[in-house]
């Protein structure tokens, strides 16, 4: 078997860790790994396969001799280092959002555009896409090829480890701060996070919507490769650790019922459908945390439209969202295509 130096940039964040965890997992073919994150983490160690690496700091010099890159550092460190690996013979596939709408440029979800993986050669970059967006294609995709989606209306509840590391920490602070009655500190979020819900993540457009949202908004209809298909989007930060939740409603060209949406969903490459709502049973953040699919439920009519869905669609935000969806792709290229 063909073995790969692997490289993972940002290996101490909340991604990078993520990163490093579904390589051993899912036993990628690695000859060497590095880790590499900022001059901050001298010193550090991380756990892989019985050892533990040590961290280096990412510098110019860092890719030469490594095959792959697995980048999670944020998006202006990408955006220098990015191109400096892929001129160094290294296929960088980047999780920041500094590349993602660039025309030359493949935004891949395997479930779903696998075959623009072979664009890698344009510029020796792969974007990962954003999280909220892997999952909802990922249960999408399927739905319109077979009745065509016309227009989605999507609202999402999203987990602070999106964020990062620091906004895990943040959550985790408030909540004991609110418990003791002590000060409730806020740095990451402009607001406090615990019991409460933020309408806004990312920065604030011209438009009037945030990053994050038109980011779902176009970075739908590049990987669905279908720039007819109608998309808005309210993103929401929420207490939640682990696991982002959207509630999606769903016009589609042609008839299709909840039990054939059931039907499809239940064939489809990484979605589980988890709908007895009679029995309480839906998806939730607690159960998807730690799990790579992309769970479905409350499929229902939506009575307003002729040919209308709704449902509830569930991953985690840091596995399929971000670091599972990134070593998939790696998958695909060190099987099909280095
Ligand atoms: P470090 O821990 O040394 O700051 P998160 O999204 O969870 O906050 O993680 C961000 C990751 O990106 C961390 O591993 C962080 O490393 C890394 N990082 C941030 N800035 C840089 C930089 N300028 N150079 C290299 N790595 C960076």
């Amino acid at each position: 078997m063909k073995l790969f130096n692997v490289a993972v940039v940002g290996a101490t964040g909340a991604v990078g860790n993520e990163m490093i965890e579904t390589l051993e997992q899912r036993k990628f073919p690695v000859k060497n790994l590095k880790l590499l994150a900022s001059e901050r983490s001298l010193g550090v160690s991380i756990g892989y396969m019985g050892h533990d690496v040590p961290v280096d700091v990412l510098n110019e010099d860092s890719f030469k001799g490594v095959d792959i890159g697995l980048f999670s550092p944020g998006g202006s460190v990408s955006q220098k280092f990015a191109p400096l690996a892929a001129a160094s013979g290294c296929v960088v596939i980047d999780n920041t959002s500094a590349f993602r709408m660039e025309p030359d440029i493949p935004l891949v979800v395997p479930e779903v555009n696998a075959h623009a993986i072979k664009n890698y050669k344009n510029r020796g970059i792969i974007a990962n896409p954003n999280c909220s967006t892997i999952q909802m294609v990922v249960a999408l995709k399927p739905l319109h090829d077979v009745a065509r989606i016309k227009r989605i209306v999507v609202s999402t509840y999203q987990a602070v480890s999106g964020t990062g590391m620091k906004a895990i920490t943040e959550l985790e602070a408030q909540v004991l701060a609110i418990y003791n009655n002590t000060e409730i500190e806020h740095k990451v979020y402009p607001h406090q996070i615990a019991f409460n819900c933020l309408p806004h993540i990312d920065v604030f457009l011209e438009n009037g919507y945030t990053k994050e949202e038109m980011k779902m908004v176009n970075e739908t209809k590049k990987i669905m490769e279908d720039d007819s298909i109608l998309v808005t989007a309210t993103t929401v930060r929420v207490p939640v650790f682990y696991g982002h939740s959207e509630s999606v409603n769903v016009e589609f060209e042609k008839e299709i019922t909840p039990d054939q949406a059931r039907q499809i969903l239940s064939k489809a490459p990484g979605v589980k459908v988890v709908d007895d709502p009679k029995k309480n049973i839906y998806p939730l953040a607690i159960h998807a945390a730690g799990t790579d699919e992309t769970f479905v439920g409350r499929i229902r009519a939506d009575e307003s439209v002729p040919h209308g869905l709704n449902m509830w669609i569930v991953a985690d935000n840091i596995r399929k969202g971000a670091a599972l969806n990134a070593v998939q792709i790696a998958e695909i290229l060190a099987d099909k295509y280095l």
